[in-house]
């Protein structure tokens, strides 16, 4: 009768995993594929933005969504330098003071950071 049981085991698991898979959990979504942003004015390149990067220097998701980020590209307002100035989008960690896995962050503002984000 064994053959019955894990017949009902492998069931009650693909409807535990169908369950899981309709009330989606930040711990059951995948990270996106990197993203690059529209171009502001004058903007000094293309930013791409990885997650994979991010997910290997020590970043939770909880880090970023949902109180920094919403997790729908496109969702989260124009991101500008005058609002990352100010510490908020990516400026709530490039800010040159944020310490993430010991690291201290590199600022966002300074001149010689700009092309780390900004691709020609
Ligand atoms: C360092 C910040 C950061 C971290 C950490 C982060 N994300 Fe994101 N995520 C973003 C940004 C920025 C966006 C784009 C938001 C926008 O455009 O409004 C985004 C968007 C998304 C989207 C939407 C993609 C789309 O095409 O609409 C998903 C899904 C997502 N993230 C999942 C995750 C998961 C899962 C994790 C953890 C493994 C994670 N994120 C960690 C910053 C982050
Ligand atoms: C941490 C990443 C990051 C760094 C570092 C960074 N930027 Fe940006 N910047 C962005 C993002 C994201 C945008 C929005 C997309 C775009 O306009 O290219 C942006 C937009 C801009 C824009 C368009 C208009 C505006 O104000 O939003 C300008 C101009 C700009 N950056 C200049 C700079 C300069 C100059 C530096 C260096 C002092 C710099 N950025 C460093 C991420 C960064
Ligand atoms: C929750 C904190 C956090 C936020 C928010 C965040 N970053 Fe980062 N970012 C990090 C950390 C930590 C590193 C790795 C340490 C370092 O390079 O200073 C990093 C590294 C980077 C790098 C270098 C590695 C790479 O991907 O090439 C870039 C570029 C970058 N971030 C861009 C951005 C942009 C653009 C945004 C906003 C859309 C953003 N970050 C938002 C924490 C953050």
């Amino acid at each position: 009768m064994s053959y019955t049981r894990s017949g009902t085991l492998a069931l009650t698991i693909a409807f535990a995993i169908a369950l899981t898979a309709t009330s989606p959990g930040l711990a059951q979504v995948k990270a996106p594929p990197d993203m690059s942003f529209d171009k502001g004015k004058d903007s000094p390149g293309t930013v791409t933005f990885s997650h994979e990067k991010h997910i290997a220097a020590g970043n939770k998701c909880t880090s970023c969504h949902v109180k920094i980020f919403k997790m729908k590209k496109g969702t989260s307002g124009p991101i500008s330098m005058e609002k990352i100035k100010v510490g908020e989008q990516c400026g709530a960690c490039h800010n040159g003071k944020t310490a993430v896995e010991g690291k201290t962050v590199f600022l966002a503002t300074d001149a010689a950071n700009c092309e780390k984000c900004h691709k020609k």
